[in-house]
């Protein structure tokens, strides 16, 4: 993809979705409080839901963030009302059977805990972790995404666990105990061994043998087809491996983050937000995937951290000129036509391939919100991971 006419954002502009992104947030307080963002919205507009599914977490994050940039108590005193509910959610045992313990996790309590020292994010977090590193399988090696621990038919790792991983290098940093650290190094290892194809798009899913530990075979859940590259989950590997490198500085993460990144890159459409799977391209009535979009951008941003000048400026400028495109193009701006903060998503699309049923096709969905907030924000300040 050749981008040498685009232009990047600047930090006016940037500063200027800020606020605009702020302010809806401010606006759904009343609604949002005790009741949560999930998943995706319908015609534009999220329902208020209980704390549920593996996407709550981006809800709760979305408010720190905009506690941080304003300082204003309204947010935090919301978000400590979220973090009570996810510390129940602990305690209650529900719909955790499952590995999303870092997406809930990291940016609802470790961001508490992070921002405002807050004893019950911490506590709850720190169970987090240990329910995920049940779901650890020695044969193998990988931490098994869905279903029940060992289940024959869920013997399988998916690419975007890898952000569920600093959840773990978090609880080993507060706990002084390298077992979750371990486990997720372990996890990663294996990940990105049999994830990357010869092309470097990546698999969804990956499957092993149980018992031997065996890989497998590759298979979509939510891509077009299980040899296609879904959009999202190529984009989980940029994140993915940018904080798996700020967690190991192991080189080699660093050359599968050129990999994943580049093949992202240079199969996006003229408008930089892919389509929902890169099986699709210019000209295509298909529906484009912001969120994976917003993904890349923060995973681009922080693996820039640690890159060489050249490299640094250049994977820097091509983020910049992908949030410039959603900001002009994505970003909701009148809270009228819609409650959330990224228009034009994808959950999951139907295909003769992938056993999928639509969901929130061609609407926002409350991680896209989280990811573009977090590019943002990326570009103001120095801004501390929750992760
Ligand atoms: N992690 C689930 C998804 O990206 O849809």
């Amino acid at each position: 993809m050749n981008m040498e006419n685009y232009s990047e954002v600047t930090r006016d502009q940037v500063e200027q979705a800020l606020n605009i992104a702020v302010n809806q947030i401010a606006g759904d307080l009343d609604q949002f409080t005790h009741a949560f963002k999930i998943n995706g919205t319908t015609n534009n507009f999220y329902e208020p839901n209980i704390n549920r599914s593996w996407t709550s977490g981006f809800w709760t994050g979305q408010i720190w963030l905009a506690y941080e940039w304003t300082k204003d108590e309204r947010f935090r005193k919301a978000a400590e009302v979220q973090v009570d509910s996810f510390s129940k959610r602990m305690d209650d045992n529900f719909d955790i059977n499952h590995h999303d313990m870092g997406f809930l996790y990291s940016l609802s309590c470790v961001a508490a805990y992070k921002l405002t020292e807050n004893q019950i994010g911490k506590e709850a977090a720190i169970r987090a972790a240990n329910h995920l590193i049940t779901r650890y399988q020695e044969d193998g090696q990988f931490i098994q995404a869905w279903g029940n621990v060992g289940a024959d038919d869920n013997y399988r790792l998916i690419i975007d666990c890898l952000l569920n991983l600093p959840l773990l290098y978090w609880a080993t940093e507060v706990t002084g105990d390298s077992k979750y650290a371990d486990i997720a190094q372990r996890h990663i290892d294996t990940s990105l061994k049999v994830v990357l194809r010869e092309d470097h798009s990546t698999y969804h899913t990956y499957y092993f043998e149980k018992g031997t530990g065996k890989p497998l075979y590759g298979e979509t859940r939510q891509g077009y087809s299980d040899d296609s590259a879904w959009a999202r989950g190529q984009a989980w590997g940029i994140y993915g491996t940018a904080l798996s490198y700020r967690y190991t500085k192991k080189e080699a993460y660093k050359d599968i983050f050129y990999k994943v990144t580049d093949f992202f890159i240079d199969n996006l459409p003229k408008d930089l937000v892919p389509y929902w799977d890169f099986e699709f391209s210019d000209p295509s009535t298909e529906s484009r995937d912001s969120s994976a979009a917003a993904i890349a951008v923060c995973g681009i941003l922080e693996m820039c951290k640690y890159l060489e000048k050249e490299q640094k400026e250049k994977y820097r400028c091509v983020a910049l000129k992908i949030l410039k495109s959603l900001i002009d193009n994505y970003a909701a701006k009148d809270p009228k036509s819609s409650n959330g903060l990224l228009l034009h998503g994808v959950y999951a699309k139907g295909t003769p391939y992938n056993n999928c049923e639509d969901r929130n096709v061609d609407e926002c969905n409350v991680w896209g919100d989280y990811f573009y907030l977090e590019a943002l924000m990326r570009e103001v300040k120095d801004w501390k991971l929750y992760w």
